[in-house]
């Protein structure tokens, strides 16, 4: 791994400032990557044991889920202090040693920002339920008095995104607003000293030497709440208020919080990244990375993707348009800590794999063969197109989604909606690093969340052996990845409908078969396939990937 990226086609190199712009990232959850003390609960010493791993898989950066010190009410996305590590997982110190170590390799590290809310055991929030209402403290969070008589009842009437209604009430009778659990009261961004503190949260890990930040709920901060508060209903509904003027989400005027970090993104050298988790529309999306804010922002939509060449050409062809129209690169997205695994997603039979939060009740038959085969089609796809990835911890080994016993789940999701939605800890089990062992390499002691008897058969031990595995799969096709040029643009080759096949510079080709029967492949030399049973006499069966050097000619359009 260098600091410049050269294609061997075209000799054009990518500046070491632009290094995101067609990085591939690997999103760490600490907790459940590997544990280096045996209490079950994953750490920096089990991070830094495994940067081998890292490394082999040839990623360019990684990104550390929150590691902060937290109550874990929801998986750590509720912050007690954004200046610190979480004992349990290890101390500043060791921080340091695992970004030196990946630096040491050339691997950026980006870590989790959680601005939108913190913890309710914040010092910051303590002092304001403490210091009581009017108070400079308590108008760091977003405080109400209640309506009724007596101020018993909520400003309004509004549910959080966990399920539980999302004003709590203090002692002394305010409520706060929470946009998530009632664990994680959302800063008041009206209030200039909570700009002041999150200058103060970016400069200290650009100090520590990070290269960036994920930025957790980057469409929330900013909010417009007037006196006469909305109901749930208006919130809800498209087209009650002007677009980018929604009380609580997608803001316009978020945008000034990141062109004020902008600035202290650019007093480093090379400029801190910083890549938005927004669920919004694609064309909503631009707005992060446009006017001097936020480099890049997660791509959704081929994550919401069916099983279906149709689908895939119009999202491709509409992230890569909106990339090149506003000069940010398409980012592409299958997996993460929040969405049922894609190895499982794409075995949903007779369900509804796009059901990507699996609700309850609709429990589909899973065929991991095929779940399996087709995540590692849409991953060599992915990774063939221009602009960046972000691999989540597992897809590596093609894990599938595990489903934890009720009784064992953690995730405030699935508690406070009564269960309706399992919630996201089956994509969070620890994964399974050796055949045998105590949790399957994981650590010595036990794991945080149980892993299933069948996590033996994904183990990374038992994929070493295996040419065959997803784990060498993701090497191979990552080191051929690095020949690929970064802005260089795509085309399309028609080989049918269920088909998706496009061309990059020096004569690259992807080609994914959606259909049910094979297609012939193109003329030219196979470089890589996603399953190699899917190729047989210059055809591409079902539910395979394959990548090509093709014959003939370059397209000089390519040749950019
Ligand atoms: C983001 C995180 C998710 C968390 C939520 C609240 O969506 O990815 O895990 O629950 O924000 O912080
Ligand atoms: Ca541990």
């Amino acid at each position: 791994m260098t600091d410049v990226v050269t294609d061997v086609v075209t000799g054009q190199v990518a500046p070491d400032e632009a290094w995101w712009r067609q990085a591939v990232v690997y999103q760490i959850y600490p907790r459940s990557f590997a544990d280096g003390n045996g209490d079950g609960i994953g750490d920096l010493a089990g991070m830094l044991s495994r940067v081998d791993h890292i490394v082999s898989l040839g990623v360019d950066a990684v990104w550390l889920s929150p590691f902060y010190p937290s109550a874990l009410v929801d998986g750590g996305y509720d912050v007690d202090d954004y200046m610190d590590v979480d004992p349990r997982i290890g101390t500043l110190d060791e921080l340091d040693r695992l970004v030196a170590a990946l630096h040491a390799h050339g691997i950026r590290v980006i870590v989790d920002l959680v601005p939108n809310h913190s913890s309710d055991r914040h010092e910051k929030f303590r002092a304001a339920v403490a210091a009581g209402p009017g108070s400079p403290e308590r108008d760091l969070y977003i405080f109400r008095d209640g309506r009724g008589e007596h101020g018993e009842l909520p400003p309004a009437q509004w549910s959080s995104l966990m399920g539980d209604p999302a004003w709590t009430r203090v002692p002394d009778g305010q409520w706060y607003l929470h946009l998530f659990t009632k664990e994680q009261p959302d800063w008041n961004w009206a209030n200039p000293a909570v700009h002041a503190y999150f200058l103060e949260v970016l400069r200290f890990w650009g100090d520590r030497g990070v290269d960036g930040f994920r930025v957790d709920v980057a469409n929330g901060l900013t909010k417009r709440l007037a006196a006469d508060l909305p109901t749930q209903e208006e919130l809800d509904t498209p087209g009650t208020f002007e677009v980018g003027d929604h009380p609580l989400f997608d803001r316009d005027d978020v945008q000034d919080v990141y062109r004020e970090w902008r600035e202290v993104f650019d007093a480093y050298d090379p400029p801190l990244m910083a890549v938005a988790e927004a669920w919004v529309t694609p064309d909503r999306r631009l707005r992060y990375t446009a006017s001097g804010g936020l480099d890049q922002a997660f791509g959704f939509d081929l994550l919401r993707a069916t099983w279906d060449a149709a689908s895939f050409r119009r999202i491709i062809e509409e992230s890569c348009a909106l990339a090149e129209r506003a000069d940010v690169p398409a980012t592409w997205v299958f997996s993460n800590h929040d969405v049922v695994r894609h190895a499982t997603r794409y075995g949903l039979v007779g369900g509804d794999e796009n059901d990507w939060l699996l609700s309850r009740g609709a429990h589909p038959v899973e065929d991991r063969d095929l779940g399996l085969r087709r995540a590692r089609a849409v991953t060599l796809l992915a990774l063939a197109l221009p602009g960046s990835a972000y691999l989540y911890q597992g897809e590596e080994l093609g894990l599938p989604e595990v489903m934890v016993p009720d009784d064992e789940r953690q995730d405030p999701v699935f508690w406070r909606k009564g269960g309706k939605e399992i919630g996201r800890d089956g994509c969070r089990v620890p994964l399974p690093w050796t055949k045998d062992g105590s949790s399957f390499g994981f650590g010595d002691g036990g794991a945080h969340l149980p892993q299933p008897e069948w996590f033996a058969r994904y183990a990374a031990d038992l994929q070493e052996q295996d040419p065959s595995s997803t784990l060498h799969l993701y090497r191979r096709a990552l080191a051929l990845r690095t020949r690929l040029q970064a802005a260089a643009r795509m085309e399309w080759l028609d080989l049918g409908d269920e088909v998706v096949a496009f061309q990059r510079p020096g004569g690259w080709c992807s080609v994914t078969n959606f259909g049910t029967a094979p297609v012939p492949l193109p003329q030219g030399t196979v470089l890589l396939a996603s399953d190699d049973r899917g190729l047989q006499d210059g055809s591409l069966g079902p539910d395979t990937t394959a990548w090509l050097r093709l014959d003939g000619p370059v397209d000089p359009a390519l040749d950019v």
